[in-house]
């Protein structure tokens, strides 16, 4: 799986690419980079769906890492892109109020949001103040809404990030939410680290695996072991819940920085 091209080239270009039978892997040397390019992959993808469907549905990921990537996104430097034609989706949320400071769509809200111009009929916020039930039922309707007919939404673009224990989104290992495949949206327990310890809303393995495009990025020498893991050739019982990122009909591409990598062969 990790036999592929190695690329050299300055700060501004991944330092090495691997690539992968499903995936490419692009490391580089730091968060900055990788931000900047995270930020660079969003504007064309957005600009492909926006030419290509004349709309950009894109699932957008908690966490803290993904954060630096909406406030270039924000910033100005990729005015070119029609953010009015952008539909902003969220992959998970933990079940708090949308102004409390653990809230998903909180800190994207003031990251990016807030400074796009986003208008209420783009923004589709998991509703985390409900009930769990009813908040996973309410955003699979909404979900359901932008994707009309559909037995899965072809998102252009899923963003993801990946916590040291392999989970993504708030699919955490041994979750019996991980085998979910009728459902869009779930509730799902969250009684052990890391924190936020609140329980969360989700999407299901089968909404990320019909993405158009998935992104997962991945920062700090914390995430070290548990991307190795997640790159080996062939998982084995302890896998990871990121490995069943499996897109059927779309790519997927791992965006992490040198201290994220440095378990990897290469
Ligand atoms: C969340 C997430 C979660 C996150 C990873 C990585 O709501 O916590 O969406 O899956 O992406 O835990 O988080 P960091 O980027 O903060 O390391």
């Amino acid at each position: 799986m990790m036999n592929g091209k190695i690329f050299q080239s300055n700060s501004r270009r991944p330092s090495r690419v691997y690539l992968t039978c499903m995936s490419q892997v692009m490391i580089f040397p730091g968060a900055d980079e990788l931000a900047q390019a995270a930020a660079g992959e969003f504007a064309r993808l957005a600009a492909r769906a926006v030419l290509e469907r004349g709309r950009f549905c894109v699932l957008l990921a908690g966490g803290s890492t993904p954060l630096s990537a909406y406030r270039l996104l924000a910033g100005g430097a990729f005015d070119e892109l029609d953010w009015s034609r952008v539909q902003f989706c969220f992959g998970d949320e933990r079940c708090v109020p949308p102004d409390h400071a653990d809230s998903n769509f909180r800190q994207v809200q003031e990251a990016l949001l807030a400074s796009v111009a986003a208008e209420a009929g783009q923004v589709h916020r998991m509703p985390g103040e409900l009930v769990p039930e009813q908040g996973a039922a309410a955003y699979e309707s909404e979900l359901r809404k932008l994707f009309p007919g559909q037995t899965w939404p072809r998102f252009d673009l899923v963003l993801l990030g990946l916590g040291e224990d392999g989970h993504t989104a708030s699919l955490f290992p041994g979750s019996p939410v991980l085998e979910e495949r009728r459902a869009w949206v779930v509730c799902a327990a969250h009684t052990s680290p890391p924190p936020p310890m609140v329980t969360r809303l989700t999407v299901t393995f089968p909404v990320i695996n019909h993405a158009r495009w998935i992104l997962l990025l991945v920062s700090g020498a914390n995430k070290a072991q548990a991307l190795a893991q997640a790159l080996q050739p062939e998982p084995g019982a302890g896998s990871l819940p990121v490995q069943s990122v499996a897109p059927l009909y779309g790519e997927v591409t791992w965006l992490v920085d040198r201290a994220a990598a440095a378990g990897l062969a290469g």
